[in-house]
């Protein structure tokens, strides 16, 4: 007989039908109730025994942890909490649990941290499996809002040459012997005899190999893991990432801010729409944890409300100029409780200050553009008052920055003296200087961090904590 899964049995009409579930069991109750999960659903099925149906040693390997397939009748439940049931016939033990030794006793609520340390094991746990549900449905809704706007879903690779923000923090590829590299007359390792005869790193984002593509297909996007060496310890960060980058010619940075906050609207209404039994699962959870918080740090909004807010109201469009002049005059600013104090224009804003504007200032998201040139990419097309660049960030409450984009410099001269002003290795990028000298045309993109994006949709607090196996310096464990 085949296995029904459990998100199909609890949907269908009890009628007595003979069928056949498989999965993890959760509790069993009174040598007669077991609660079994099999991932489909955040909810469980309830399997009933007799009393004395099955023999003692069978019953005792019924333990949380082990894995059981059960055949039986599908009966309307006379007990409370769920709709329908199954009356085992039959029951195996497919994979034995040790209950000493399993780590996710349901009794002692496991913290977040220890489950870091058994990542193997904790997809089954109620939040774990409503978060990575969540997580499938976004992909999954990513590459539908392009694939209905007639975006192409663009492979940029993974192991590059080129550094696309020019920030430095790449983690190096290389097949050489890391005793005994071959070495120059100077001393300096020698790349040539290294593997693809060049030195070569993990990509930091695929924008650059993107654009080569808008300017062809036009509206293209990638998804794809990203890489940084950062050496940042946070809840925000993460040494292995997923983006995805849209990339589109004919675009100003007006028509990008709005695809921005069409396509985070669209995800935000996809999970509400889809993802109902784990969000309000989620719900409760993120509740639970506010709880523990003095009240003063509570947010006034719960997971569902705030996701229904961003679906619901317009982003606030603020250029970086008009931020600061808010910022300067900010309660925090003018109390000195900013860790760094917003004294003049031209400064990087930190995470604090995105938050202020998003939290307490608008209390909405909120889109910043043109930054100061200094502060930005070389790519960033130069506005008319020789200051600024065509860039925006997107900010998300709880979360600060979750997509950062521009206009990008479409002008062949303008590109050229930008690289050449902040040392960049003109010759590795004659490919893509090439674009702009074998018609040019205005474009833009962005670049949304995935998990950033689960955060907000999940509720969750932690970045290692929507992603399976977390990559983070000092850790790269599984
Ligand atoms: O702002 P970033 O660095 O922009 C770029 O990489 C551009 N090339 C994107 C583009 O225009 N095509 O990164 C984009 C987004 C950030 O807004 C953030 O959401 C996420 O990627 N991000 C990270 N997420 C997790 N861990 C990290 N270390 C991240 N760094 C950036
Ligand atoms: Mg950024």
């Amino acid at each position: 007989m085949k296995r029904t899964k459990i998100n199909a049995l609890l949907g269908s009409q009890p009628a007595g039908q003979v069928v056949k579930a498989e999965g993890w069991v959760r509790t069993f109750r009174n040598n007669q109730f077991i609660s079994i999960n099999d991932g489909s659903t955040i909810q469980n099925l309830q399997a009933v025994v007799e009393l004395n149906q099955l023999d003692e040693t069978l019953l005792k390997r019924i333990t949380t942890g082990a894995c059981i397939s059960v055949t039986g009748q599908l009966v309307a439940s006379l007990g409370k909490g769920q709709a329908v049931e199954l009356k085992v016939t039959e029951l195996i033990i497919l994979g034995d649990c040790d209950a000493e030794a399993y780590p996710l006793q349901l009794k002692n609520r496991p913290s977040l941290e220890y489950l870091r340390e058994i990542a193997h094991l904790r997809a089954r746990t109620n939040t774990f499996g409503a978060v990575m549900r969540v997580r499938h449905a976004m992909a999954f809704a990513i590459h539908k809002f392009f694939n209905d706007r007639g975006f192409f879903y663009i492979h940029t690779p993974v192991i590059t040459g080129s550094d696309a923000e020019g920030a430095g923090a790449m983690f190096r590829v290389t097949t050489l012997d890391a005793n005994n590299p071959p070495r120059d007359e100077h001393g300096h390792i020698n790349h040539h005899e290294d593997f693809f005869g060049r030195e070569t790193n993990l990509t930091v984002s695929g924008q650059l190999e993107g654009e080569t593509y808008a300017l062809a297909l036009s509206e293209i996007y990638t998804f794809g893991p990203t890489f940084r060496a950062e050496n940042s310890n946070t809840t925000r960060h993460l040494a292995e990432f997923w983006m995805i980058e849209p990339e589109m010619a004919f675009y100003d940075i007006h028509d990008n801010m709005q695809l921005a906050t069409d396509l985070l609207q669209y995800l935000v209404k996809y999970a509400l729409e889809n993802c109902k039994d784990d969000l309000e699962f989620l719900h409760k959870r993120a509740q639970d944890e506010e709880n523990t918080k003095p009240q003063d740090q509570r947010s006034e909004l719960g997971l569902l409300e705030r996701l229904r807010f961003v679906t619901e109201n317009e982003f606030q469009k603020l250029s970086y100029t008009e931020a600061i002049e808010i910022l300067k005059n900010s309660n925090p600013n003018k109390k000195k409780k900013f860790q760094y104090l917003i004294d003049q224009w031209g400064v990087d804003l930190q995470s604090e200050h995105e938050r202020y504007l998003v939290e307490k200032h608008f209390k909405k998201p909120v889109i910043l553009y043109n930054y100061p040139r200094e502060i930005k990419a070389f790519y960033m097309r130069q506005n008319e008052d020789n200051k600024t660049v065509a860039a925006m960030d997107v900010l998300f409450p709880g979360i600060g920055e979750i997509i950062g984009g521009s206009q990008r410099e479409e002008r062949y001269d303008r590109l050229v003296h930008r690289i050449q002003e902040m040392n960049l290795p003109e010759k590795e990028l004659w490919w893509y200087l090439d674009l702009r000298k074998f018609g040019s045309a205005p474009h833009s993109g962005f670049g949304l961090g995935f998990e950033r994006l689960i955060l907000f949709v999940t509720g969750m607090t932690n970045i290692r904590d929507v992603i399976p196996y977390p990559r983070f310096p000092g850790n790269a464990e599984f």
